[in-house]
């Protein structure tokens, strides 16, 4: 018996739709052996529609986009059109108006993988965590505005909203993956000697949540500490949860670490079901290498993979990553082109790896 599952693709810009493209090409190869298909529906979003009509997300196309399984992204944002119009108004709105309240994104350094850290920091431990991102809330909602902009006197707010629901949801949920790892360990990041009011409600909520998770050790760290630690001795680190803005920044300093931006994923996801979760590499758009073939399409196969097991498909998972794993431990000094990549580990998929 074959599941099918429905896949809203938006490719969006630049390597978007390239890198989409070869994700797509993996999920169709592990699929059978674990009967599974995906019916795709493309929407053509970002750029190239923002010029032609001036939209970014329709809410009719929202709507239709509800209605699937789950999203596979590509990456939105082009030069030609203004800074924050299609991230917020697209990838943002998506974010939001689905309730993505875990922004997850894992780390780990591969075998083979060039890193910047040193052998002395590399020898310290498997680098292999988590960060669980909150998705929903913080300086990212658009709780602000401006006043008597261009003058000497212009005023400019971007509040960070906290809300005990926010918080408690996405501790939870950070809990829950701690637990599930065989290191159950949770480091709460944040900056509550000098953002009291929020940091307080989040450690709070951190300590309550604890007490329903004895087997999972806590741990707190100051976000500017953590960016030394990520550094010196990431090693330590096994599920990090953390504000919108934190997180962002700390995800993209544990992609520079463990192999860089063309090997990062990510998930957006709906924990509760009412609404598709969303799958995408962290990088951006890559505008100076788009419609080269030169991206790096790893980081999008791995997003597919996040989608398959967030679907309920670990093992269909661990084979894309195995791939990728066996890929990347024999990738030469050789440029290899994204459909050589992409090809590469579907036919490792395909062979078992
Ligand atoms: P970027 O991630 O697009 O590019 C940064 C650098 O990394 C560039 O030199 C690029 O060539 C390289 N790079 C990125 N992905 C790569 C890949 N798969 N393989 C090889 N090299 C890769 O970030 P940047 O330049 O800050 O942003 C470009 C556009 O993308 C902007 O409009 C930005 O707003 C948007 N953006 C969108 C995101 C999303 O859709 N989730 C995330 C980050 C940026
Ligand atoms: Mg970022």
């Amino acid at each position: 018996m074959t599941t099918s599952f429905s896949l809203a693709v938006v490719g969006g810009d630049g390597i978007g739709p390239e890198v989409t493209a070869q994700a797509l090409a993996v999920l169709d190869v592990v699929a059978p052996a674990h009967g599974l298909s995906f019916a795709t529906t493309d929407y053509d979003l970002g750029a190239r529609r923002y010029h032609a009509t001036g939209e970014t997300l329709p809410d009719s196309v929202l709507e239709e986009i509800r209605g699937h399984d789950a999203i596979l992204l590509g990456a939105v944002g082009d030069p030609s059109v203004p800074s924050g119009v299609l991230e917020r108004g697209l990838l943002l709105k998506l974010r939001f108006a689905l309730d993505h309240y875990v922004n997850l994104r894992p780390s780990k350094l591969y075998s083979g993988v060039a890193t910047p850290l040193g052998d002395h920091v590399t020898s310290r431990g498997d680098i292999d965590f988590v960060v669980v991102r909150e998705g929903t809330e913080g300086p990212y909602v658009g709780n602000g505005g401006a006043i008597r902009v261009g003058t000497p006197h212009e005023l400019a707010t971007e509040v960070s909203i906290n809300t005990a629901f926010g918080v408690e949801r996405v501790v939870r949920d950070a809990f829950a993956r701690a637990q599930a790892r065989p290191r159950k360990k949770l480091t709460l990041v944040h900056k509550n000697n000098v953002l009291v009011h929020a940091g307080h409600l989040w450690t709070r909520t951190v300590d309550a949540v604890a007490t329903e998770f004895p087997e999972v050790s806590v741990d707190y760290l100051h976000v500017d500490a953590a960016t030394i630690f990520l550094v010196t001795d990431p090693a330590r680190f096994d599920v990090i949860v953390t504000d919108n803005l934190f997180g962002d920044i700390l995800t993209d300093l544990a992609a520079a670490i463990t192999g860089g931006i063309g090997l990062a994923a990510s998930g957006n996801v709906n924990p509760d079901g009412t609404a598709p979760s969303m799958f995408e590499p962290v990088h951006g758009s890559a505008p100076d290498i788009a419609g080269q073939s030169k991206a790096d399409p790893t980081a999008a196969i791995l997003s597919g993979g996040m989608l398959l097991d967030h679907l309920g498909f670990p093992e269909a998972a661990a084979q894309i990553t195995a791939a990728v794993e066996a890929d990347i431990t024999e990738r030469s000094s050789t440029p290899r082109s994204t459909e050589e990549v992409g090809e590469a580990i579907a036919s490792r998929v395909a062979g078992g790896v």
